[in-house]
């Protein structure tokens, strides 16, 4: 590196360091952008001086691009621009997810498939899930692979709907396509079975593996962009729903509003599966935990 270059990269980071200090001490900035993010996705930021960190660290990218210097330029941009909120959604929550993530959810599945399909509450002749806050869909089809596979479902049209708030992260789980690497998680007759795979150069690249879930499975899922804060937009109400990982964002208020909608978008008997760190997030009266992190949705209520 010649030393231009060098006094140019250091200068960088010197301009880095100092945007990131100066967001991390706005605070009248951070309650502006708090506000925001609880607008448009329910997502919960108070003002602890972790979420100031975090928060600078992961918007200080988006702020520097944009060519702006401060939380108030980002929020007052936000304002005129909805088609940078997804952007701004992204960069403040994590995508985070893997095939076969906190598999004691799938084995439960598996476990209670032949009662809810036996349950008089069913639609006839199809089983209806929804995953919720599908990210990437590692989730998806780990759950189509465990519907596919178990008996139980031999006969039935399984409708299943795939959602996130992030059009990026459903792009990705429509297209299925996954490097070996993050395949790891999934039993070798499953990959074969489900998946196709070929070689191609990553990121950095270096020839590298991929697979991709045969079309005929992809076409099994439908994918919409459905924010959780909003209403649902349902007609017909599901036997199970996986809405994993994504409670940790919103408030006690929010998460009730959110309990209160997945009890209407479930049919008496149904399931809904929340991350097992999430375990204590459900206090609706229409559910009753079957297992930490698995409620049943009774039959009271408006059914
Ligand atoms: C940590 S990932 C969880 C992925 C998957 N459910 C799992 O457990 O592996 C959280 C996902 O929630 C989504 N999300 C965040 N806020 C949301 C909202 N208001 N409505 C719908 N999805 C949201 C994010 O885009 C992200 O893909």
């Amino acid at each position: 590196m010649n030393t231009a270059n060098r006094a140019r990269q250091s200068n960088n980071s010197f301009a880095e360091d100092d945007l990131l200090h100066r967001l991390q001490s706005d605070q009248a900035g951070f309650a502006r952008i708090s506000a925001l993010a609880g607008k448009l996705a329910g997502i919960h930021l108070p003002a602890t001086s972790k979420n100031l960190t975090l928060v600078a660290t992961r918007l200080s990218y988006m702020i520097r691009e944009l060519e702006l210097a401060t939380y108030s330029d980002l929020a007052r941009l936000l304002e005129k621009t909805p088609e940078r909120h997804q952007e701004f959604i992204s960069a403040l929550t994590t995508n985070t997810t893997q095939f076969f993530r906190e598999p004691t959810h799938f084995d439960i599945l598996k476990q209670n498939l032949p009662t809810l399909i036996q349950s008089p509450h069913r639609a006839v002749g199809e089983f209806r899930i929804w995953c919720a806050a599908s990210s990437t869909g590692q989730e998806v089809w780990t759950l189509l692979m465990t519907l596919l596979e178990s008996p139980a479902t031999t006969g039935l049209t399984i409708k299943f709907l795939a959602s996130d708030i992030d059009t990026d992260c459903l792009e990705k789980a429509w297209k299925a396509i996954y490097p070996a690497d993050q395949c790891r998680g999934i039993p070798q007759n499953l990959l074969e079975k489900y998946f196709d795979s070929a070689a191609g150069p990553n990121h950095a690249g270096v020839q590298t593996t991929y697979y991709r879930v045969k079309r005929e499975f992809r076409s099994r899922v439908q994918f919409a962009r459905i924010n959780l804060v909003e209403a649902f937009p349902f007609e017909k109400r599901f036997d199970v729903v996986f809405c994993r990982n994504v409670m940790i964002y919103f408030d006690r208020t929010t998460i009730d509003k959110i309990s209160e909608k997945m009890a209407q978008a479930l049919r008496p008997d149904g399931l809904l599966f929340l991350g097992l760190s999430e375990a204590g997030a459900i206090r609706n009266p229409s559910f009753k935990s079957i297992s930490p992190s698995v409620f049943k949705r009774l039959e009271m209520g408006p059914a």
